[in-house]
């Protein structure tokens, strides 16, 4: 049985027809830069998202970027954010010169521990960003209220978690700016890189869209700094037709997460928390394992994809050995590294494929 971490060809042929047809649309238009299907897409995002403004971009890491530069975020600032998310989160902090204060996660959650935030302020920091890690909506209240108390705007890392809601709102729309990552794996996926900053501040959204037009307004004309970063025609028609589809997307997610749940339970393992403040939507099913390199091993010498997000934490990556992070700095973090495991979890996943998979982990655990 051909099991797959994620299976973005079965949910194509799932929807094919309406795809093939959207992707004909744009190449009989021969409008592949800034046609009609973008403008519908960030309209209709705007809509799901419940937010006033949406601005298509190249890629979720960009939408932090630009996210950050409409924000004047620069050399001397500081942003705090979580170490235990990718790279795109800290690595588009660095690179506008700025630097990352990391504050530890929760270790149910995996996301940013609020109650740790605000001894992390100094007078340099330029902005929050908590991660929605692995689908998984960070606990927002208190951050806004720390964010609205010392007037530090949040912006959302939600390039995880399109769809899921924090108290019966979508995440992306809760902070300043909620930035979203279209990559093929996503919950919403496109044929390639595509990304998304929304918000419901009219000037940010106007800075926002000129930023990443090469800071220009009128062509030929550039009023301020920017990059050349826009959401092609074609992924945003293939986006407008998945976009229809999302809720069952994620609820086919959330199916196949109940199962895992069931099948997994009396292992060794430690299932995903879903915090009840909202809806986790399992961009990936993450499970704390004992002995987890050896798990990971079995799994492999019998062909059942897994995978490790994230193996080391930011504060300990070569790249950002600049901000003297060291082992110990932060513990949960460091500790969620070494033991989580994040299992096959995509919209076709099968109660046989899950069985084979939950088998292997047993069978594993029978002999450790
Ligand atoms: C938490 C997080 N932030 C940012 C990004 C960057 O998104 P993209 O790959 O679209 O640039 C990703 C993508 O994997 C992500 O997982």
């Amino acid at each position: 049985m051909k099991i797959q971490m994620v299976d973005v060809v079965g949910q194509y042929q799932r929807i094919k027809n309406d795809v093939d047809s959207a992707i004909h649309a744009v190449l009989d238009s021969g409008q592949f830069i800034n046609g009609k299907e973008v403008g519908e897409f960030e309209c209709e995002s705007a809509g799901y998202i419940g937010v006033k403004y949406a601005i298509g971009c190249a890629s979720g890491t960009d939408a932090l970027q630009i996210a950050m530069m409409a924000l004047h975020i620069g050399p001397g600032d500081e942003v705090i954010t979580t170490p235990f998310t990718f790279v795109a989160t800290a690595e588009t902090i660095a690179i506008l010169g700025a630097r990352p204060v990391y504050v530890d996660i929760q270790a149910d959650t995996f996301n940013i521990d609020p109650a740790l935030v605000e001894a992390a302020i100094t007078p340099r920091t330029r902005a929050i960003i908590p991660v929605h890690l692995y689908g998984q909506p960070a606990d927002m209240d208190q951050l806004m209220e720390i964010s609205r108390k010392r007037n530090i705007p949040v912006i959302e890392d939600a390039a995880q978690a399109m769809g899921a809601s924090y108290k019966a709102r979508k995440v992306g729309g809760i902070g300043r700016i909620g930035c979203i990552s279209f990559f093929p794996s996503k919950n919403l996926g496109c044929f390639g890189d595509a990304g998304m900053m929304v918000t419901n501040d009219k000037e940010l959204a106007e800075a926002m869209k000129v930023i990443a037009a090469h800071g220009s307004r009128v062509k030929y004309y550039h009023d301020m700094l920017g990059v050349n970063s826009r959401l092609d025609t074609l992924q945003a028609a293939i986006l407008k037709v998945k976009l229809r589809h999302l809720e069952e997307f994620n609820a086919a997610r959330q199916r196949a997460a109940g199962r895992y749940d069931d099948m997994l339970r009396g292992t060794p393992v430690t299932t995903p928390y879903a915090a009840p403040y909202g809806q986790h939507i399992f961009h990936q099913y993450t499970i704390r394992a004992p002995k987890r390199d050896a798990l990971a091993e079995h799994l492999k010498a019998r062909g059942i994809p897994h995978a490790i997000y994230y193996p080391v934490p930011l504060h300990l990556q070569k790249a950002y050995a600049m901000s003297g992070g060291k082992v110990g700095d932060f513990p949960v973090s460091e500790r969620a590294a070494a033991e989580v495991l994040s299992l096959p979890m995509h919209s076709e996943l099968t109660q046989e494929q899950q069985e084979v998979v939950t088998s292997a982990i047993k069978e594993f655990y029978r002999t450790h």
